[in-house]
């Protein structure tokens, strides 16, 4: 992945058209909301609650389907020039394999993002990745469906004590790389099981990264929870991530991830006035 790439997190683009008002949609890296094969109707009004620092959201993995993406939402995004990066979710690894083997033949798919963070304790019934080896099974199952020249990354559930193992785990069973800062697992105000997202967890999502990409420096990481403008894009990409995602910020304010790649594009062409074009890619 190319050093200071901005991507619209999971869910947090809508279809993609809500965004074309705001934002450059040629060229944007955008992930879907994760896909399931079969369409879910998601979990119960109200879905989203503000604390004083974020969010905690209980969407249920609301999605068309697979067959219904491919219809309608993927052909639009692909016309509007979005390079598009598929969130996918199963019930079981089987499930995993058959998106990604789907996906693979469909015209315009940039990469994969395997959700991997989906808690089966929400009542989701979606597969429980509670361990590094769940995650690595899935990578695999998916990996082996999907073209080697196309990326997948693996998106951990935010477990510091497990973020080192998982990545490890990931990265040995085949994923071009790790996204670290998923929704932090909280409580809707009534109590209902939810994650909770926004700067709230960005101390939280940088200690991740930090900590993955000082074990793994083989590894690249993609950081997001909170990334909300430049300053906080710049620290995930101080602390080892090739790239930032963001998500809650783009609710409030849909230009956000416009505004960073401007801001670190500025920066790239401030750090190397004076470099030759060798010097450049040093850079990256
Ligand atoms: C309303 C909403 C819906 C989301 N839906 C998904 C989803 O379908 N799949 C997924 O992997 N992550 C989903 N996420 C998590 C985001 O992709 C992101 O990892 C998380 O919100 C942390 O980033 P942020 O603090 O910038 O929002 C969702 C987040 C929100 C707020």
């Amino acid at each position: 992945m190319r050093w200071g790439t901005v991507m619209v997190a999971s869910g947090c683009g809508g279809t993609g058209r809500e965004l074309a008002p705001y934002a450059d949609l040629d060229g944007l890296d955008l992930v879907t909301r994760s896909i399931t094969l079969d369409p879910r109707a998601g979990g119960p009004t109200p879905r989203i609650a503000e604390t004083p620092s974020g969010l905690v959201h209980a969407v249920g993995h609301q999605n068309p389907g697979l067959e219904h993406f491919l219809a309608t939402e993927l052909p639009w995004l692909v016309r509007a020039g979005v390079r598009v990066h598929v969130s996918v979710v199963g019930a079981t690894i089987g499930e995993y394999a058959e998106l990604a083997r789907r996906l693979s033949r469909a015209p315009g798919v940039a990469g994969l993002e395997v959700n991997l963070g989906a808690p089966d304790q929400a009542g989701e019934g979606l597969f429980e990745v509670r361990e590094p080896y769940h995650a690595a099974s899935v990578v695999a199952a998916v990996r082996r469906e999907f073209p080697a020249d196309r990326p997948v990354l693996a998106k951990l559930r935010p477990d510091l004590s497990r973020a080192v193992e998982g990545a490890r785990a990931v990265h040995d069973a085949g994923a071009s790389g790790v996204v670290l800062g998923d929704a932090v697992p909280a409580a809707m105000p009534d109590g209902r099981p939810g994650g909770l997202t926004g700067p709230a967890i960005t101390p939280v999502a940088l200690r991740c990264v930090h900590e993955v990409t000082s074990a793994l420096p083989d590894v690249e990481v993609v950081g997001g929870g909170g990334v909300d403008g430049p300053r906080t894009a710049r620290a995930f990409l101080a602390a080892g991530a090739v790239g930032v995602q963001v998500g809650t910020a783009l609710l409030h304010d849909p230009t956000t991830v416009a505004r960073i790649r401007a801001a670190l594009t500025d920066d790239h062409v401030d750090d190397t006035a004076g470099d030759t074009a060798d010097d450049r890619e040093d850079h990256r």
